[in-house]
């Protein structure tokens, strides 16, 4: 394990990955059972430590060096780890004296980002002030069901003849991050296979769902299969004609409160389902286009967000598709830009299959 965990390796495959970016152990294995030194996990899955640990990290607004030493996971030589177990342990307990036994607070309620949580509120620092009670709370007027909703989304991209039509794309574009950008192939087939490669000078990168299972890999390695929750999320992702399909998928979708998205008034619907990450989906009100949506992995000490926001609606073989898109998480954020996109082009399906040895 914490082998792999050394040899993770570029940027890409960092930001590309849903989560958790690192290697996996067996699902079925405690976590006390796979690793050294746990106390507040016993009994977790195995593959849960490494998305709690980020979800800790994330909420304290550090590095994973804030409380260990590289290469020494186990190892409780530093200070910020025993209080960490403690506060685990208290959080735990708040949960279950005052909310029974639901996870409302978690390290983030206290922590917001910051080591040293704030208890005393901040003054007005200009004449703006700091927490306009009115934002988020577009004018309102009759809000559309969601059936209407999706009805106009489907409706926006082509209408569903024109959706169905399309079964495979084959896109070129480029991943930036920070500035930089590298080039990138997205091959993606219905009803819902899709493999992202990224060109790096030092090799190749893959994320792919095969039609039921995540997997990522890069040149000269193991390809290896995502966890659960990393497989759910991709999935998602993989979904080759979302808009057909969200009901199917979400039985129970729900109207949310209408929400503003860079200023751009939007319809909202969640979205849960056993098995599937739950979802919020931002509909632009005029256009009907789906702007964003947020999934949310489940972690032993509570959800972390992915954020996906979508622009750059072209035509691609008769049904509009999102040419851009930003992926946003805790520790990290990258946009897709696709130059060019071929619809209904063969792709055999061993394209996104996961190679039995290593990535070529
Ligand atoms: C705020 C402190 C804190 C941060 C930040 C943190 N961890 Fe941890 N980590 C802990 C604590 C506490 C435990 C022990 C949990 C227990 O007792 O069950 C632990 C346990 C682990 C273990 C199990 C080690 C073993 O063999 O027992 C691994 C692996 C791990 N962390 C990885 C990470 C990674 C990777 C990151 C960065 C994403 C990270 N941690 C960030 C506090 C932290
Ligand atoms: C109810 C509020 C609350 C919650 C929930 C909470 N913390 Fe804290 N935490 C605090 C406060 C307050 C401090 C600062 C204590 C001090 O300054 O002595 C702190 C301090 C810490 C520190 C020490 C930071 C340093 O600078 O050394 C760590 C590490 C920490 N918390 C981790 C966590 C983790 C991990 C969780 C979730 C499992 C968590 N906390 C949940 C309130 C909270």
């Amino acid at each position: 394990m914490m082998q792999r965990v050394l040899l993770w390796g570029t940027i890409f495959s960092a930001v590309l990955a849903p989560l958790p970016v690192r290697g996996q152990a067996p699902a079925a294995k405690p976590a006390e059972e796979v690793y050294k030194n746990i106390v507040e996990l016993k009994g977790t899955p195995a593959d849960q430590v490494d998305p709690a640990m980020q979800f800790i990290a994330a909420s304290l607004g550090v590095n994973c060096q804030f409380c260990h030493v590289q290469g020494k996971f186990e190892a409780d030589d530093k200070g910020a780890k025993k209080t960490a177990r403690q506060m685990m342990a208290m959080t735990a307990m708040i949960n279950k004296t005052s909310f029974g036994g639901r996870q409302q607070i978690t390290c983030n309620s206290c922590h917001n980002g910051s080591t040293r949580p704030a208890g005393i509120p901040a003054v007005q620092e200009s004449d703006t002030p700091a927490h306009p009670a009115a934002m988020g709370a577009p004018a309102g007027g009759a809000q559309p069901s969601v059936d209407e909703i999706l009805t106009k989304y489907v409706t926006a991209l082509g209408g569903a003849d024109a959706i169905g039509k399309v079964t495979s794309r084959a896109m070129k574009g480029q991943i930036l991050v920070g500035g930089s950008g590298t080039p990138i192939e997205v091959y993606t087939k219905a009803p819902n296979m899709r493999v992202t490669i990224t060109h790096n000078s030092e090799g190749d990168s893959y994320t792919a769902f095969d039609g039921k299972a995540g997997w990522m890999g890069s040149t000269g390695r193991p390809a290896r299969e995502m966890n659960a929750s990393s497989s759910a999320a991709s999935s998602l992702d993989a979904e080759f004609s979302l808009a057909l399909h969200l009901k199917e998928m979400y039985p129970q979708l729900r109207r949310g409160r209408p929400e503003t998205v860079d200023g751009v008034v939007c319809d909202l619907v969640t979205g849960q389902a056993p098995g599937r990450q739950a979802v919020r989906l931002y509909f632009e009100r005029e256009s009907g286009l789906l702007l964003r949506m947020v999934r949310y992995a489940d972690t032993p000490m509570g959800r972390l967000p992915t954020q996906i926001d979508y622009a750059d609606y072209r035509d691609s073989g008769g049904a509009k598709v999102p040419f851009r898109w930003t992926l946003s998480r805790p520790n990290g954020r990258f946009t897709i830009q696709i130059s060019e996109a071929k619809a209904n082009v063969p792709i055999d399906d061993a394209k996104f299959a996961r190679p039995s040895g290593d990535v070529k």
